[in-house]
């Protein structure tokens, strides 16, 4: 009798503990989750927050050419869903680059100042210690077109189609797309179509992407309506072109460190128009100019980068020149007072 019920509450606790078993998963590990701020900005004016290093949780994986790419890991398992997603479409695309140390930023920024100058790597690159790619969340994705990696950034523009349906699935996953075109005032960086950022909220994701908003103005880091903007009137130029002008100067404005941009006026249609055109073309270094215009604005600097500036000064009445050839527009050919 005793022996029977040994046997019996035996059975009893195996029973129970297979139960367990079943609910719970034979081996189930808790997978580590970081714990940042997945909706952290770091841009031009916002570098990466403190103490990201030792709350990031992430992976390694290895891409088509054969590089080492690491990513953060919730960011990861959503890119995995997406790039399913897109093979479904028949797009295939890999992971060029994700997270970046600070020194290899640096790396990226000394090739690019060497290889196209000092203006053209800071609308493109980040300085070191301020770029997305700190964070683990930021994903430069590459195409794989008939088999061919497609890697560099002037290749990969050209497939809009392409593009158009990988940003359209994007929020679907968390992500959201960062640096946007004709938003370079907002950003400070060019048009990136490849660039993708996880902030762990399809909602949110949803919201951003279906309003055309860069990041900074969801979050609300940036009040374009603090920068009064007065295209005033011309007998030359458009709405239109008077804005493209604008965009050009904030585009480059928003290289300028630390400056708060308060106003920018179209100075009027020039009385020596013909005269200015000559100038410019006289230093067009071989472009061929067809017209010019002038800007003017006010800005305060906090603290400047340039030694031209002061520390805590407003600087009003600034000039800009700018000079528009058939080929690519309006760009500023000269600055200042
Ligand atoms: N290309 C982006 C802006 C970076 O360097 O972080
Ligand atoms: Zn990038």
């Amino acid at each position: 009798m005793k022996k029977a019920k040994k046997i019996i509450s035996l059975i009893l606790v195996l029973a129970m503990s297979l139960a367990v078993t079943a609910c719970v998963g034979p081996n189930k590990v808790e997978k580590p989750e970081s714990k940042i701020d997945f909706k952290a900005l770091v841009n031009k004016q916002n570098p990466l927050p403190a103490n990201w290093e030792e709350n990031i949780v992430t992976v390694h994986m290895t891409n088509s050419v054969g590089d080492d790419v690491e990513v953060e890991t919730a960011a990861y398992d959503a890119y995995l869903q997406l790039k399913a997603d897109l093979e479904k479409e028949g797009i295939k695309v890999d992971l060029d680059s994700a997270r970046r140390s600070v020194a290899r930023q640096q790396e990226i920024m000394d090739q690019f100042t060497k290889d196209y100058g000092a203006d053209y790597a800071a609308k493109t690159v980040a300085k070191p210690g301020y770029s997305e790619h700190h964070t683990g969340l930021a994903l430069d994705l590459y195409l794989i077109i008939d088999g061919k990696d497609v890697v560099e950034n002037e290749d990969m523009i050209q497939y809009t189609d392409i593009w158009a349906t990988i940003h359209s699935k994007l929020a679907d996953y968390g992500f959201i797309l960062r640096y946007l075109e004709d938003k370079e005032h907002i950003t400070g960086y060019g048009y990136e179509p490849w660039h993708i950022r996880y902030i762990n909220d399809v909602n949110a994701a949803k919201e951003i992407m279906a309003s055309g908003k860069t990041f900074e103005e969801y979050l609300g880091a940036v009040n374009e309506d603090k920068l009064s903007l007065d295209l005033g009137k011309s007998e030359l130029f458009s709405e239109e072109e008077l804005k493209e002008m604008a965009i050009c100067i904030k585009c480059d404005f928003a290289g300028w460190e630390d400056c708060e941009f308060k106003r920018l006026s179209y100075a009027g249609d020039l009385e020596d128009r013909e005269e200015q055109l000559k100038l410019a073309n006289e230093n067009a270094d071989g472009k061929k100019y067809i017209d010019v215009a002038k800007f003017v604005g006010d800005f305060h600097v906090y603290t400047p980068t340039v030694s031209t500036f002061e520390n805590n000064t407003d600087y009003d009445n600034y000039e800009w020149w700018l000079a528009k050839t058939e080929e690519d527009g309006w760009e500023i050919i000269d600055k200042g007072y």
